[in-house]
């Protein structure tokens, strides 16, 4: 059965994790998977989430099956921190959806969802985008397409040949969307240029599908996702897939949502019975686990509010490393002005050097980046920014064009 299964290559980042771990070096540094580290390189379990966990073992009686839709309070909660509690959606009863295993599941049960209703759509993605976009929403056997986005000569969006290519997706295609944070690259839309998407959207009939991943990992928890709140005010369609992986450090736990906003009560209910089926073919439930504990901390005052604090620590620390990165990259030999990281958002950044650059800095330095030279500005530290910007101000040395 077995004789023509070809041997696939690593995944592009887990599997530069897997071959980081088995590096040997004392001084490596990662800054491959988007996973947050704390100034001393670790991963720490967020003060709310220990807690949480704490009372949750404390308290539990059962661990009898969840429904298919997982923990309706999660569900709640989630669309609460996702659009604020007063949104019109919420409000109209016009948004409702399933906890799933992580940003993946959610990405992957929205995928389905969408076949199921329209198997023609075609998705269109952006230039570049996070490489397991790919594989998951393809995997549905939807078609997928790409439009620009990035610019690498500014460092930022280039909203007009955006804008020009999504102007000709036909009506009943699916645009995805990163609600803030842009894996890759770092480089989000401005509020104002979510407003004019909407507006295109509206123009178009295309449906859009936002996924959001790092939420409260830019400017803050409803900052980051104002765009992405008004778009969803706006469209009568949309699916919105959120992990709770980063914003709450449970990344092994697999929490995250999938919600699907439709026209109407009637046509929402009908939508999450399509999601339920899904996710019953796949998974049948979720893990409890990690969505009881966001369930937890979402409800519980106190505890929010040292998640909120705690959250704003991990930012300011990201932001405070690419300041620092930049001002350390000052007077390279290629002549390239690294000041671009301090304007991006999240985790990512784009360093824009080249494939041998990326290869020599992980072979001869330790320093694992993705060969889109993506790097995880978390995986900066006090401790390791100067081995890092003494290795790329080598590779760098003498590449001036
Ligand atoms: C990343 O982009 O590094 C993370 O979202 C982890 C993953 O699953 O790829």
């Amino acid at each position: 059965m077995f004789d023509e299964l070809p041997l696939l290559p690593p995944d592009p980042i887990l599997g530069l994790l897997s071959r980081f771990r088995a590096d040997p070096r004392e001084g490596k540094i990662d800054l491959g998977v988007g996973v947050y580290q704390d100034e001393e390189g670790r991963t720490p379990v967020m003060r709310a989430v220990r807690e949480a966990e704490a009372r949750l073992l404390d308290t539990q009686t059962t661990k009898t099956y969840l429904g298919i839709a997982g923990d309706p309070e999660f569900n709640t909660r989630m669309l609460g921190m996702l659009l604020g509690d007063d949104h019109a959606a919420l409000k109209d009863g016009r948004i409702h959806g399933v906890q799933t295993t992580g940003g993946c599941g959610a990405l992957r049960i929205g995928a389905e969802v969408i076949r199921r209703a329209r198997p023609a759509a075609r998705v269109w993605v952006s230039t570049p985008t996070w490489a397991n976009h790919m594989p998951l929403i393809g995997g549905s056997g939807l078609q997928i397409l790409e439009y620009p986005y990035y610019d690498p000569s500014t460092h930022g969006v280039d909203f007009g040949a955006m804008m020009s290519a999504l102007e000709k997706v036909p009506a009943g295609d699916v645009v995805l969307l990163h609600g803030c944070c842009h894996n890759p690259t770092g480089a989000d839309l401005t509020l104002a240029q979510w407003k004019e998407l909407t507006a295109l959207a509206l123009r178009a009939g295309f449906t859009p599908y936002i996924d959001t991943a790092y939420q409260g990992l830019a400017d803050g928890v409803d900052e980051d996702v104002a765009g992405m709140r008004h778009m969803m005010s706006e469209v009568p369609e949309c699916v919105l897939a959120a992990s709770c992986s980063k914003n709450f450090g449970i990344y092994r736990e697999r929490a995250g949502g999938v919600y699907f906003l439709a026209a109407n009560r009637e046509r929402a209910e009908a939508v999450l019975s399509n999601a339920m089926a899904a996710a019953r073919q796949i998974w049948s439930m979720p893990p409890a686990h990690g969505a009881a504990v966001v369930a937890h901390i979402l409800g519980d005052a106190t505890l929010r509010a040292d998640w909120l604090a705690e959250l704003a620590e991990v930012r300011g620390r990201i932001a405070a490393m690419r300041e620092l990165l930049a001002r350390s990259l000052a007077g390279n030999g290629a002549g390239i002005d690294f000041g671009f990281v301090t304007q991006q958002k999240g985790m990512f950044s784009f360093l824009g050097i080249t494939p041998a650059q990326v290869t020599r800095l992980r072979e001869e330095f330790g320093v694992y980046m993705l060969d889109s030279t993506r790097i995880n500005v978390a995986g900066i530290t006090p401790r390791n920014i100067d081995p890092l910007a003494s290795a790329l101000h080598a590779v760098l040395a003498g590449a001036a064009a």
